[in-house]
């Protein structure tokens, strides 16, 4: 099975053909990312009608790319996917609208996918991992520890009650005048800083529940870098360790008893994923490692350029969907917000009605 997917939810806009073999294996056949980083730079983030203009005039253009590395024409394909949401709305329109004229000139079937299920179930793709798996979502807009059990089949057993962690890393980077996105940059920094010199809380620590809070952490980092304003470099880099560090801590102590939750309601995982941007930073992932290996369990993190927004994970999702029969109509509106746990809520009703059917 072949399928085409976009992704424009935010300032990537993204296309690629994966094909998806009888025996759940994926491959990837072409898979290009345009990033809007340098249009959005100048303002310290992401500005929405910038990011939607942007889509429009490049996307065409980006379709017709991997069609053709792919060496696939839309005859050839089975189905096509875009994000359908969440994020930004002006984005998700551009994309789902230019799947859904493919999806009727072309007579294909069309899966709007969300976009998180689509970081969820790349691990699928990357290294077929079994169901059900622990989930570690963390993005510039999320951070969520999940239970994923089958396609659309989602519990959550974590999240954060204010700032998302790449967000966290965003606003720091900010707060020390380093460039836009913040992720990046705090870890480039942070590998020459002392990690020791400024004492950071570690919010939610050992708490019964698998949920995170970073405002905070953001507001010690900031009144740490007021209290020794002028900044030199010195000082930049090791508020970066400083608080990358504490970001560790807290994603490992939060992750251990988001397993813990994991294995006394669904048995154990077959494994520790991690997905989302904030899953390329090494440290973090360096602690996944350790925390898997301790709990009995192994760490399968995608490739980097896979953990940041990408077409292939919309269009593998749409394959596995497909696989299932899960597709949309033509009139499938486009979400800004679309939270997972509602994916596993319709499915299920959709399932016992079928029963009862
Ligand atoms: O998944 P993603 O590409 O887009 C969203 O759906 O949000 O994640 C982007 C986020 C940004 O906040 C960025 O700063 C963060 O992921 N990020 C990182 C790193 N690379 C990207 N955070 C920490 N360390 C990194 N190396
Ligand atoms: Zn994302």
């Amino acid at each position: 099975m072949i399928v085409l997917g976009i992704e424009t939810t935010c300032d990537e806009t993204a296309a690629a053909v994966i094909e998806r073999l009888d025996d759940g294996r994926g491959r990837i056949l072409s898979n290009v990312v345009l990033s809007q980083v340098s249009e959005h730079a100048a303002f310290g983030g992401v500005v929405p009608e910038i990011a939607a203009r942007a889509h429009v005039e490049v996307l065409d253009v980006i379709i017709a790319d991997v069609m053709t590395q792919a060496g696939c024409s839309f005859d050839a394909i089975d189905g096509v996917a875009a994000a359908g949401g969440p994020g930004l709305i002006g984005g998700v329109i551009v994309g789902l609208t230019t799947a859904k004229a493919i999806a009727l000139v072309k007579n294909k079937p069309l899966i709007a996918v969300n976009h998180l299920e689509a970081h969820a179930l790349t691990a699928r793709l990357t290294n077929n991992t079994p169901f059900p798996y622990c989930l570690f979502l963390a993005s510039g807009g999320h951070t969520q520890i999940l239970a994923v059990r089958g396609v659309g089949d989602y519990v959550r057993l974590g999240t954060t009650q204010d700032d998302a962690i790449g967000e966290a890393f965003d606003k720091t980077a900010k707060l020390l005048g380093l460039g836009y996105p913040g992720g990046p940059e705090v870890e480039r920094e942070a590998a020459r800083g002392n990690a020791s010199r400024f004492a950071l809380p570690r919010p939610m620590h050992g708490r019964k529940d698998a949920d995170f809070s970073l405002s905070g952490l953001k507001t010690a980092l900031r009144l740490e870098a007021e209290k020794i304003a002028p900044l030199s470099d010195q000082d930049v880099a090791d508020l970066c360790a400083s608080f990358q560090q504490a970001i560790v801590d807290v994603v490992f102590d939060r992750l251990r008893t988001g397993l813990r939750l994991f294995r006394s309601r669904f048995g154990s995982p077959t494994a520790l994923v991690a997905a989302g941007g904030v899953a390329a930073n090494q440290a973090i992932r360096k602690a996944l490692n350790r925390l898997a290996f301790e709990v009995g369990t192994t760490l399968v993190a995608p490739p980097l350029e896979l953990c940041t927004d990408n077409g292939a994970m919309i269009a593998w999702a749409g394959a596995e969907r497909l696989a299932l029969g899960l597709t949309d109509s033509l009139n499938v509106a486009p979400r800004a917000r679309w939270p997972l746990d509602e994916i596993a809520a319709a499915e299920g009703a959709r399932r016992r009605t079928a029963a009862y059917k």
